[in-house]
C-alpha cells in the first residue's frame, strides 16, 4: 500500500470517526495483517492463528507530521436516553470542578452537602453548577448552585459593586454575567440556613503566565471561514484575488514573500452555502445542488499549492448535523476535496498541532465554527453593552473564562455522544480560531491568539434580519515565528 492510499484511508477513517475499522483493514494489501487507526497513529495487529483475536504489534505515525490531529470527533449513532444527558452534565461538572480545584483559593473546597454542618458566619469555599439566577427585590443577585451532593443558595450583594485592586469588574458586575449551567467556585460566609454570602467568585479560566510559543522557523498560517460558495452573494472577484495572492501571483513584494512561506490554510466552516438552511434560501442560490457546490469549490482549492496543508472544519451550512460536536464534512459530499493530497477534515470543535520541528513541539490550534456565539452576544449584559455580535473578542474571552463553548443549556444544540463533554475547552491552545458571525477580529487573551474569521459572502436579507454586519473578504495571517497577526483585505 503506497503513501497515497494510506492517506486516503486515514481521511476515510477521520471522516467516519472510526477508531476501529475491520473493513479498512481488509483493504490492506498486507494480507496477513490487519490495522486500524487512532487519530494519526496506524496500529498494526498481528492476527492470531485461530483468526479470532489479534495482538497489537506496533504503532507508527504516518500522517504528514506538519499537521497532527489532536482531537476530532466522529459521528456515533446510538439511541439517546436521559441517562446520557445526566452523564454528560455530571462529567462536565467533574472536569470543570477539577480545573477549579487547582486554584489556590479552592483547594479545600467543600461538597455542598457539607456546608450545612458549618457554623453561621464561618468561611466556606465550594464549587457548583448554576441552577438558577435571579435579582431579588433589593437588587441583589441570588444564585442556586448544585453539585452531585446537593444545592445551596448564594447571595451576591449589590454592595459588592466596587472594584477590588487588579480586577476589571466588581464582584456584582461579574455576577451579572453569570449564565445558567456554568460551573463556578464560590468563596464566602455561611449565613442562616443554607445560604452563602459571597465575597468572591472563581472561574475555571486560563492560568496566568502561559508561554507565548514561537516557532524557530518563519512560516505562515492563513485563516479564512464562511466562504458560503453557491450563494448568489458569494464574492467571486474577492475570492479570486485571495487565490491569486496565496498562489503568489499578486501582492506587494513583501506580501508575495509572505505567500511563499505559507504552510497552512484553515477553513473554519460554512465552506458552501448549502440548501434548506433557512426559509426561501433557494432564492439566494447561484448553485442549487450541494454536491455541485463542493465540486466547484474544490476547483478553487486545487489552485492552492500542495505544499500548503488545508485544514477544514464544518459549519452549520455544511451537510453535517448541526448538533455539536459537528463531525467532519462527509466524504460523499466533498469527494473532490478529499481527493486533494493536502486536505485534512476535522470536526467542530477540533484541535490540531502545526509547525512541529525537531526542537519545537509546535503550536496547537483549536477550531470551533461558532454556532453558540449569538446567544452570548444577546444574553450577556456586558457583551451586549459593548456591541454584542460586533465584539466577538468579548464572546471568546467570556467562553474561555468558562472553559466551555456553550456553557448554558440551549445556547447550542449538542449530542451527548462522548464520555466527556466535547465542548469543554480542556486543553489550552496557542491559537483559537472561530467564524460564523462573519466578522474579522484578532486579539490576545492570556497569551492565546483569538481570532474570528471574515466571510466571502455579501450581506443577505436573512443575515440583515439576524443583525449580522459582515466584514467580508479578509484573510488573517499569523507569522508562526513572531506570532504577529495581520489582516489582509481583498475587498473591492
Ligand atoms: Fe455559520
Amino acid at each position: 500500500m503506497n503513501d497515497e492510499d494510506k492517506k486516503k484511508l486515514i481521511k476515510e477513517c477521520l471522516s467516519k470517526g472510526l477508531l476501529f475499522s475491520p473493513e479498512l483493514g481488509q483493504k490492506s494489501e498486507e494480507k496477513e495483517n490487519i490495522f486500524y487507526f487512532e487519530n494519526t497513529k496506524k496500529i498494526n495487529l498481528s492476527i492470531q492463528e485461530n483468526k479470532e483475536s489479534a495482538e497489537i504489534e506496533n504503532t507508527e505515525e504516518f500522517l504528514n507530521k506538519d499537521v497532527e490531529i489532536l482531537t476530532s470527533y466522529g459521528e456515533k449513532w446510538k439511541k439517546k436516553t436521559i441517562k446520557d444527558f445526566f452523564n454528560h452534565y455530571s462529567s462536565r461538572f467533574k472536569t470543570l470542578s477539577q480545573m477549579l480545584r487547582r486554584r489556590e483559593e479552592l483547594k479545600g473546597a467543600t461538597a455542598i452537602k457539607r456546608i450545612s454542618l458549618r457554623n453561621q458566619n464561618e468561611s466556606v469555599a465550594t464549587i457548583g453548577m448554576v441552577k438558577s439566577k435571579r435579582i431579588t427585590k433589593n437588587d441583589h443577585i441570588l444564585l442556586v448552585i448544585e453539585d452531585l451532593t446537593g444545592e445551596t443558595s448564594v447571595l451576591i450583594s449589590k454592595n459588592k459593586n466596587t472594584k477590588e485592586e487588579g480586577k476589571d469588574k466588581s464582584l456584582y458586575e461579574e455576577a451579572k454575567d453569570i449564565c445558567l449551567d456554568e460551573v463556578i467556585g464560590v468563596l464566602g460566609n455561611k449565613g442562616e440556613s443554607d445560604i452563602i454570602f459571597a465575597s468572591g467568585l472563581v472561574w475555571p479560566d486560563l492560568p496566568r503566565g502561559m508561554e507565548f510559543k514561537k516557532s524557530p522557523v518563519e512560516e505562515y498560517a492563513v485563516f479564512i471561514g464562511d466562504t458560503h460558495f453557491g450563494s448568489k452573494h458569494f464574492l467571486h472577484k474577492e475570492f479570486n484575488l485571495f487565490l491569486n495572492w496565496i498562489t503568489g501571483k499578486i501582492g506587494s513584494p513583501a506580501q508575495k514573500e509572505m505567500a511563499k512561506k505559507i504552510k497552512y490554510l484553515f477553513l473554519v466552516g460554512d465552506l458552501i452555502e448549502g440548501a434548506g438552511i433557512y426559509p426561501n434560501q433557494e432564492d439566494d442560490l447561484e448553485v442549487k445542488d450541494i454536491y455541485k457546490q463542493y465540486e466547484i469549490f474544490s476547483s478553487f482549492l486545487k489552485k492552492i499549492p500542495e505544499s500548503i496543508s488545508i485544514i477544514i472544519c464544518p459549519g452549520n451550512h455544511d451537510p453535517v448535523r448541526v448538533h455539536e460536536p459537528q463531525p467532519p464534512i462527509p466524504q460523499e459530499y466533498a469527494k473532490d476535496i478529499y481527493a486533494l493530497k493536502n486536505t485534512y477534515f476535522v470536526s467542530s470543535p477540533a484541535s490540531v498541532r502545526i509547525g512541529k520541528k525537531d526542537n519545537f513541539k509546535g503550536l496547537d490550534v483549536l477550531l470551533y465554527h461558532g454556532y453558540s456565539f449569538p446567544f452570548y452576544a444577546d444574553s450577556v449584559e456586558s457583551i451586549r453593552q459593548v456591541g454584542g455580535l460586533e465584539r466577538v473578542d468579548k464572546i471568546l474571552e467570556y467562553l474561555l473564562k468558562r472553559r466551555h463553548f456553550a456553557p448554558q443549556h440551549g445556547s447550542t444544540q449538542f449530542v451527548p455522544d462522548y464520555e466527556e463533554d466535547s465542548l469543554i475547552i480542556k486543553n489550552i491552545p496557542d491559537i483559537l480560531v472561530t467564524g460564523h458571525i462573519h466578522r474579522s477580529t484578532t486579539t490576545i487573551y492570556k497569551n492565546i491568539t483569538l481570532l474570528n474569521c471574515s466571510c466571502w459572502i455579501g450581506q443577505t436579507e436573512y443575515q440583515e434580519k439576524r443583525g449580522l454586519k459582515p466584514q467580508p473578504a479578509k484573510a488573517t495571517v499569523i507569522n508562526l515565528k513572531t506570532r504577529e497577526t495581520k489582516i489582509l483585505s481583498f475587498a473591492k
